[in-house]
């Protein structure tokens, strides 16, 4: 080797160099990025063995082709050396991955659907069993005139009914309310049609009221029949198979006689606990969702009075009717046994999870 020129022994070294940059490389981008600089097209090495070899005189062709080869081969040796250690490293990473098996999987690239809320579940069932009784579904606006709410309903500003419905007003707009109830839809869909009137309106109201089992903001259903010869016991009727399409076949219903100033007679509406099957016991001990009673009122009804059919213009001689107002919310928690109304409006994802998603049935 000592007859090769001198470039050639500065090229040998850069080979030593080159060698232990490769084996040192981080990652895998710097080592094709040091291999390159030594053996690609415009590697060091490369050019200065072709160099050497062009001018040499012949006898010393052979030598210096050969020292190029070795070259070339210790230094893909080192770079293949470091292509698998780097091979091998992930791949012990990738075994050394501990993994839950027990974890649900993740449909991949498939949107999680969302959940309806239980008072828009509760809402459609009821508007699904009425309207298989033939009921349209009606709706007026939550931003009430004094009128509607009170006053065609029977409810003159001095009247002491009014205390139990205290609710929000406009400031500035003593005429102007927050719905304390459904019942003004009634008014809006008789004075919108003449009778006969089969119909259910559902929607939010407004009372100033908040506890566990009472929010500020919460949601009723009115039902409204008005026809020729309509009596007390088509309410139960309507009542008795709406409570058992809702609640199961089991389930039954009481009137509990009450005061309305819009029906005459009223009745509070009661239905046989979900929960001790109307026993007002379970496990030996009073039921604590019927507090031992084995009833659950969810709302209020009774015959239209007169009255009201003279604010709208219907001839109370010729026709009567009934109407009731549930909570919706009311019915929701005890369908689906939830404790605080607060949990139907906190928005938290992990109450609304245990819900069947949208699409499920
Ligand atoms: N609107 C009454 C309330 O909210 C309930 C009701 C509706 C009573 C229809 C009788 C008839 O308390």
């Amino acid at each position: 080797m000592s007859s090769l020129p001198g470039s050639l022994q500065a090229a040998l070294e850069q080979v030593e160099h080159g060698e232990r940059e490769l084996l040192a490389a981080p990652n895998e981008i710097r080592l094709r990025e040091v291999y390159a600089a030594y053996l690609g097209p415009n590697g060091s090495i490369k050019n200065v063995f072709q160099e050497a070899l062009k001018a040499a005189p012949k006898e010393q062709k052979k030598d210096i082709g050969k020292a190029g080869n070795d070259a070339r081969a210790r230094l893909d040796a080192a770079f293949e050396r470091r292509l698998r250690a780097f091979a091998e490293e992930e791949r012990a990473k990738e075994l050394a991955r501990a993994v839950d098996v027990t974890l649900p999987g993740r449909a991949a690239g498939v949107r999680r659907l969302g959940h309806l809320h239980p008072i828009t579940l509760t809402r459609r069932e009821i508007e699904r069993i009425f309207a298989a009784l033939g009921f349209t579904v009606e709706s007026g606006p939550e931003v009430e005139t004094d009128f509607y709410n009170f006053e065609a309903l029977a409810m003159p500003k001095d009247h002491p009914a009014r205390d139990m419905q205290d609710t929000f007003y406009v400031a500035g707009l003593e005429d102007v309310v927050l719905r304390t109830h459904t019942s003004p839809v009634q008014i809006r869909t008789m004075l919108a049609q003449p009778p006969p009137v089969r119909a259910i309106m559902p929607g939010a109201v407004y009372r100033k009221d908040d506890d566990p089992t009472h929010s500020p903001m919460f949601h009723q259903v009115e039902g409204l029949l008005v026809d020729e010869h309509v009596t007390l016991a088509d309410l139960k009727g309507v009542l008795l198979h709406f409570a058992r399409a809702f609640f199961g076949p089991a389930a039954n219903v009481r009137l509990r006689p009450s005061f309305f100033p819009f029906t005459e007679p009223s009745a509070e509406v009661d239905i046989s606990c979900v929960f001790c099957s109307g026993d007002g016991q379970r496990d030996g001990k009073p039921c604590r969702l019927c507090k031992g009673t084995g009833w659950m009122e969810v709302g209020g009804s009774g015959m239209v009075d007169p009255e009201v059919f003279a604010h709208v213009g219907y001839d109370a001689e010729r026709y009567t009717g009934f109407a009731f107002g549930f909570g919706i919310d009311r019915m929701a928690m005890l369908k689906y046994g939830v404790n605080d109304i607060k949990l139907l409006y906190d928005g938290d994802a992990r109450f609304l999870a245990q819900f069947p998603a949208l699409g499920a049935r």
